[in-house]
């Protein structure tokens, strides 16, 4: 593939896997990927668990489920996230980011601008969505051949230092690589969020994981090979739009006269 098609084509994979296990070839060449991008002083603070253990794939799958369910009974998730949730195809194009919640039940459908509200949260708890939700999830993610649980050296990342920071930067480049390389292996990657903001959900994996003391475990995704007629699940979202050259880029300085002008844009 090329790289910019691979680029213009990856996408958040938010619906099932084959069940195929992930080649022990394609597994190398995603941690290859990986390890080729660049860090501060080539110090690779990243670090990789790959998953394949049905046993750990079904904890941690149940953890995922749990933690979303709770997250959004309790109103948490609606309020961190409300921002980011557009509402029609114009708000979206209007706003060229965040998310459109396009799949729904249609019984579900009158409520979804008030899911923010108290009143709106109470009738969804009621309806069971959050459950609902937590349960596609787990299923989700159990039904996906790989768990990907990626890691930073503590000796490097150190959040308050300079060099905390630049590990960020390192594993964010890191993980677009795998990404990338999914794409062209025909593979689809999700991150599997719900259990890093709750931090006795987090602490479970770490320990399922046996994270030693000098390593932080930052992320986890699920991964796999992407069927050809790919369903969507049944609440589902698209975040496909993105920002105009205009809103995104200035020449030199930043100011309203010097961001991109529709003359650049070929
Ligand atoms: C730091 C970070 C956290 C994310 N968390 C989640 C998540 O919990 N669940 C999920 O499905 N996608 C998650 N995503 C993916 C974004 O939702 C997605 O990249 C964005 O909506 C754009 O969609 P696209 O990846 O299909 O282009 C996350 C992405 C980043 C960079």
């Amino acid at each position: 593939m090329e790289l910019l098609d691979a680029i213009r084509s990856r996408r958040t994979t938010n619906g099932p896997f084959l069940p195929d296990p992930v080649t022990p070839e394609h597994q190398k060449l995603l941690i290859e990927a990986a390890s080729r991008a660049p860090s501060h002083f080539n110090s690779q603070p990243w670090r990789f668990v790959l998953i394949e253990d049905e046993t750990i794939r079904r904890r941690i799958a149940e953890i995922g489920g749990q933690t979303m369910t709770q997250l959004m009974e309790e109103g948490r998730f609606f309020q961190r996230y409300r921002k980011y949730f557009r509402f029609s195809q114009t708000e979206l194009e209007e706003r060229r980011d965040g998310i459109l919640i396009d799949q729904l039940p249609g019984p579900l459908r009158p409520f979804i601008r008030q899911v923010f509200s108290d009143k709106g949260l109470f009738l969804m708890n009621k309806l069971g969505v959050p459950r609902t939700l937590g349960e596609d999830n787990t299923r989700l993610v159990a039904n996906s051949p790989l768990i990907l649980a990626a890691l930073l050296t503590k000796e490097e990342y150190k959040p308050d230092d300079l060099s905390g920071y630049y590990c960020l930067l390192s594993l964010g480049m890191a993980v677009e690589n795998i990404w990338l390389t999914c794409g062209d292996l025909g593979m689809g990657i999700q991150f599997v969020s719900t259990p890093m903001e709750i931090p006795e959900a987090w602490d479970e994996i770490k320990s399922i994981l046996q994270v030693p003391d000098d390593l932080e475990l930052m992320a986890l995704y699920r991964l796999g090979y992407v069927p050809k007629d790919q369903k969507r699940p049944r609440i589902d979202w698209t975040s496909s739009q993105r920002k105009s050259m205009a809103q995104l880029v200035y020449r030199n300085v930043i100011s309203p006269e010097t961001c991109w002008s529709d003359e650049e844009n070929l």
